[in-house]
C-alpha cells in the first residue's frame, strides 16, 4: 500500500496553523507540540500529535524519521548568539537511515541589521546588530550545514513583520509610543500569504535558497502605524526626532525602529511564483475601515 505523503511541522503555531489549511488533501501531518494543551487544537485540525521540547533533546527522540518533508518555524531563545533549538532540531533528525528530504526553514529578515532605507536583496551580506538578529543568522547557518552534510533539499524564509486583520499592533498605539519623523523603512506580509509560502517553497525554486517573503507595501514605520490608527479610530502616535523617540520607548521596541530597509521580493515571485492575496497592507486596513464603517452604519 502506498504510505501518505508526510510532513513534519516544528514550531507549530500561529503562522504553521494557517499554512495547514493551505495544503493539498492527501499530505498527513504531524505537528510537534510542547505544551500538551495545545495538543487538541492541532488534532482538530487532523493533525497527529508528537509531545517534545526543541529545549529538551532527550524529548526529541522520537521523531527521527517521522516525515520526509520538515518545517521548522520555532524561534531561538531570547538569550545568546546561536540557535539551540535549530541545533538540537537538526541533531535529532540526522538519527538513524531516514532523514528528511526536504526542509523549509522560516527566519527573519533581522539578519540583515540597518541599512539605512537601503534595497536589500538575498544575496547582500547579513549584518545582523542585534542579539535576536545575531541568533537567526545562526540558525540559518545550521540548516545550510544540516542541508549540504546530508543531501536535503533546504529552502530558508526571511520574514519581515508579519501582520493580519486579528494580528495587528494596536497595544503600542494605545501606548501613545511616539515614532520617529525620520523615514523607518519597513517591511510586511500577511500571515496567510506567508502560510501559503510554505507549501510552495516545499517544491518550488532551488535548493540552499533563501527567500524574502514580503509583500508590496512600501510604508515607512510612522505611514504604517498612522494609517493603522486612522482604520481604528486611535490617536496619531507623536512624531519625535529618532534619538529622542528611541529614548521614549522600551529597549525592545526601539530596536526594531533603528532597522531600515526594503527588501527586494524578485525571487519569491520568479522562483516560488507566489501572487499575494494581500499585495499591501493599505489595502487590507482599508477593507478593515470599510467593514467597520458599514457596522457601526
Ligand atoms: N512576529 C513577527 O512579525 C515575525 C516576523 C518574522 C518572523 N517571525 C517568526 O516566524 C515564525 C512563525 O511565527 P508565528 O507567528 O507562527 O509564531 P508563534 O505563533 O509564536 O509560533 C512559534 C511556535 O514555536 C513553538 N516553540 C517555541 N519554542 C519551542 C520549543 N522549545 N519546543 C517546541 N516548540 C517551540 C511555540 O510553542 P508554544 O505555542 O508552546 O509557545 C509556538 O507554537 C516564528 O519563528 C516567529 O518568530 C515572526
Amino acid at each position: 500500500m502506498k504510505r501518505r505523503a508526510r510532513l513534519l511541522v516544528v514550531g507549530a503555531g500561529e503562522v504553521a496553523a494557517r499554512a495547514v489549511r493551505f495544503l493539498p488533501k492527501g499530505v498527513a501531518v504531524i505537528a510537534l507540540v510542547r505544551r500538551p494543551e495545545a495538543a487538541p487544537a492541532w488534532r482538530a485540525r487532523g493533525a497527529k500529535v508528537v509531545l517534545a521540547d526543541l529545549d529538551d533533546q532527550r524529548s526529541l527522540r522520537r521523531i527521527a524519521g517521522l516525515a520526509p518533508w520538515v518545517w521548522m518555524l520555532a524561534p531561538p531563545p531570547g538569550e545568546g548568539m546561536d540557535d539551540p533549538r535549530s541545533k538540537r532540531l537538526a541533531a535529532a533528525l540526522a538519527r538513524g537511515g531516514r532523514r528528511p528530504r526536504r526542509l523549509v526553514y522560516v527566519g527573519t529578515s533581522g539578519i540583515y541589521g540597518d541599512r539605512g532605507g537601503a534595497w536589500v536583496r538575498e544575496s547582500d551580506p547579513p549584518r545582523p546588530q542585534t542579539g535576536r538578529g545575531k541568533r537567526r543568522l545562526a540558525a540559518e547557518r545550521r540548516w545550510r550545514a544540516f542541508a549540504r552534510r546530508l543531501g536535503v533539499w533546504l529552502a530558508i524564509l526571511r520574514a519581515p513583520g508579519i501582520y493580519a486583520e486579528d494580528r495587528l499592533p494596536l497595544e503600542r498605539l494605545r501606548r501613545g509610543w511616539p515614532l520617529p519623523q525620520e523615514p523607518v523603512w519597513t517591511n510586511h506580509i500577511h500571515a496567510d500569504d506567508l502560510a501559503r509560502v510554505l507549501w510552495l517553497a516545499t517544491f518550488r525554486g532551488a535548493s540552499l535558497r533563501a527567500y524574502h517573503v514580503v509583500d508590496q507595501s512600501g510604508l515607512t514605520l510612522r505611514e504604517f502605524y498612522e494609517r493603522l490608527a486612522e482604520t481604528f479610530d486611535l490617536p496619531l502616535p507623536p512624531r519625535l526626532p529618532l534619538a529622542e523617540a528611541l529614548a521614549a520607548v522600551p529597549p525592545a521596541v526601539a530596536s526594531f525602529m533603528r532597522e531600515s530597509r526594503r527588501l527586494h521580493s524578485t525571487r519569491l515571485r520568479a522562483e516560488l511564483r507566489l501572487r499575494l492575496r494581500h499585495p499591501t497592507v493599505e489595502g487590507v486596513l482599508a477593507a478593515l475601515a470599510h467593514r467597520r464603517e458599514t457596522k457601526g452604519a
